[in-house]
């Protein structure tokens, strides 16, 4: 028998609403498996869980994380009750630093039945390699002169180290996808860290002769993702770059609720951490209509890291199926409620899933 635990933190909103879903999907794909069982510990910590503490978590909450396989983190924030600054660095980007979750992956690709804006939707499959750890997101800087003069200053932060493991992990994927590394850069003499990115770039491209690049400025490839995403098999990009990317990859799907995404702890000393990209919708949240999509298929990510490759793959064909006949929520053009599609997932899945 093989057994993961997995810490939950539902979080706010429709966090909510899709980690308990997710979670079935999960139990049934274990019990129709046979060999497998996951051990789930769940955390309320939250935007609520603020209002009561005065923090996000408990002082211990990171320790406390670590001894698990990984974290099933469905969204943080709630900026009716805590503003965002305070709940983002108080939980996710907390747990993403502290267990040096240095790459953020990040898929985009067709699925059948969604309803994406572009004319052939058919014939892109790309994946963003996002560094997670400095770049813009860094905590340099702040306000300083306050009043009538006002001023703040946000410096980014790019090490060697940061950008060439962010760079490596890029080409080792396209290694094993279609053999293409584009660049999301800025190089363009404004703004002063990325000719950096591009030097590092430069670099460790020379020991991947094997993997075609290419480079674009961050404005023409943002553009480039809805006018011709057949372009790209791997992106690498920063912290900020990646961010804006993959909320463009999952618009192009059909819906930022599908967009998956997965927290890597490189090094094996600190768990990932499997969040989708989206947030916790406080627009939707409570009407039961949030796609559960993006949240299922991060759980599909966090099987692949587990090794579990082709239940994983499994997982996602039934998803897909179950998407293309119809059964989905009204962000891509059906009418089913978060609930109804995972439950056509689980009906779906005790018919196919084997040892
Ligand atoms: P958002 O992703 O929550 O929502 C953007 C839009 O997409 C909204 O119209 C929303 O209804 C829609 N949407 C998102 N997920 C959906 C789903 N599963 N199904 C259907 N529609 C969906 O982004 P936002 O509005 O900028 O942020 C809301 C809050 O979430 C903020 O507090 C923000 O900081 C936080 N946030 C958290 C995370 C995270 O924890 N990983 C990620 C992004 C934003
Ligand atoms: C994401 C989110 C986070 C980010 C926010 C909520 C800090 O937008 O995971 O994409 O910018 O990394
Ligand atoms: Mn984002």
């Amino acid at each position: 028998m093989r057994k993961y635990e997995i810490a939950v933190i539902p979080g706010d909103g429709i966090g909510k609403e899709v980690v308990p879903v997710s979670l079935k999907v999960l139990e049934t794909v274990a019990e129709v498996h046979g060999g497998l069982k996951f051990d789930f510990k769940e955390f309320p910590w939250s935007c609520e869980y603020y209002m009561e503490h005065g923090k996000m978590m408990p002082d211990d909450g990171v320790k406390t994380l670590s001894n698990f396989d990984s974290i099933f983190l469905g969204a943080i924030g709630n900026p009716n009750l805590v503003a965002d600054h305070v709940s983002l660095w108080g939980l996710l980007i907390k747990i993403r630093r502290e267990f040096e979750q240095s790459i953020n992956i990040r898929p985009a690709k067709y699925f059948k039945g969604l309803r994406s804006p572009l004319v052939n939707p058919n014939d892109f499959d790309l994946i963003v390699v996002r560094e997670n750890s400095e770049g813009e997101y860094s905590e340099v800087g702040g306000r300083i002169h306050r009043g009538e003069d006002e001023v703040a200053i946000q410096n980014a932060v790019f090490t060697r180290k940061g950008t060439e493991r962010a760079m490596k992990y890029a080409f080792e994927l396209a290694q094993k996808r279609r053999g293409h590394v584009t660049s999301a850069t800025k190089s363009n003499g404004i703004v002063h860290s990325m000719p950096f990115w591009d030097e590092v770039f430069k670099d460790v491209k020379s020991s991947y002769p094997d993997v075609k690049t290419d480079s674009f400025h961050i404005d023409a490839l943002a553009a480039f993702f809805v006018t011709r995403p057949q372009i790209f098999d791997v992106i690498v990009a920063s912290n900020l770059f990646g961010d804006i990317l993959t909320d463009i990859g999952g618009a192009i799907m059909g819906s930022i609720g599908i967009a998956p995404a997965a927290n890597i702890n490189l090094n094996g000393k600190y768990p990932s951490m499997f969040e989708p990209v989206h947030g916790s919708a406080p627009d939707i949240y409570g009407k039961g209509i949030a796609n559960p999509i993006g949240q299922i298929w991060t759980a599909k990510m966090m099987l692949d890291h587990f090794g579990e490759y082709e239940l994983g793959q499994k997982l996602l064909d039934v998803v897909e199926d179950v998407t293309n006949d119809g059964i989905k929520t009204g962000d891509i053009g059906g009418t089913a409620t978060t609930i109804e599609v995972g439950d056509e997932i689980c009906r779906r899945l005790k018919k196919v899933v084997s040892v």
